[in-house]
């Protein structure tokens, strides 16, 4: 049975004050990605501490990790969320151990992403958007991931899988129980 999580992971986003804290060691790794860019072009090192930094230590871009980056690099939190909502590799709520992305865009759809997302779902006992309740996977829905020629294909943390079949898939999902 899943867990009661939106369908969609760009839906409503809660908003407070609320404001996260780093130890010091983290900091220091995002000035790290902040010295790569001139001091005047601070909003450059959004996705690389978004990705790399906020989303790993937070497990999500939550609001007080957003409040937290706006304020470290001199930002409106909407100049956060405006980039955080649109990109599907930003998880917008806490999402399973294994987060699962099957492409849903034309070349994966053609090649029988319908069939796949069908079955990894019923093996799962979850729907697109959702989670398992042990927390183990999460199955989402997303747009080409750029790997159209070996359609259909699905992105697993930072994993591509290509070419799937319903046996590919099984031995994949197997291997991750
Ligand atoms: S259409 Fe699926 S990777 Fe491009």
């Amino acid at each position: 049975m899943a867990a009661a999580t939106p369908t969609s992971y760009t839906d409503k986003v809660i908003v407070s004050d609320e404001v996260a804290e780093f130890s010091p060691e983290i900091i220091a790794e995002m000035n790290e990605h902040l010295a790569k860019y001139p001091p005047e072009r601070k909003r450059s090192a959004l996705i690389p501490i978004l990705m790399l930094i906020i989303q790993r230590e937070r497990g999500w871009v939550d609001n007080a990790g957003v409040n937290f980056l706006a304020k470290f690099l001199d930002l409106e939190v909407t100049d956060i969320w405006e980039t955080a909502t649109f990109y599907s590799m930003f998880n917008l709520r806490p999402v399973g151990r294994h987060h699962i992305q099957i492409c849903k865009t034309l070349s994966c759809k053609i090649m029988g992403e319908p069939e796949i997302t069908e079955h990894i779902c019923s093996k799962l006992g979850i729907h697109p958007g959702e989670t398992t309740e042990d927390g183990k996977f999460t199955v989402s829905l997303v747009e080409c991931l750029g790997s159209c020629g070996t359609a259909p294909m699905m992105q697993i943390g930072y994993d591509f899988h290509e070419d799937l079949t319903i046996e590919t898939v099984d031995q994949i999902l197997d291997s991750l129980r």
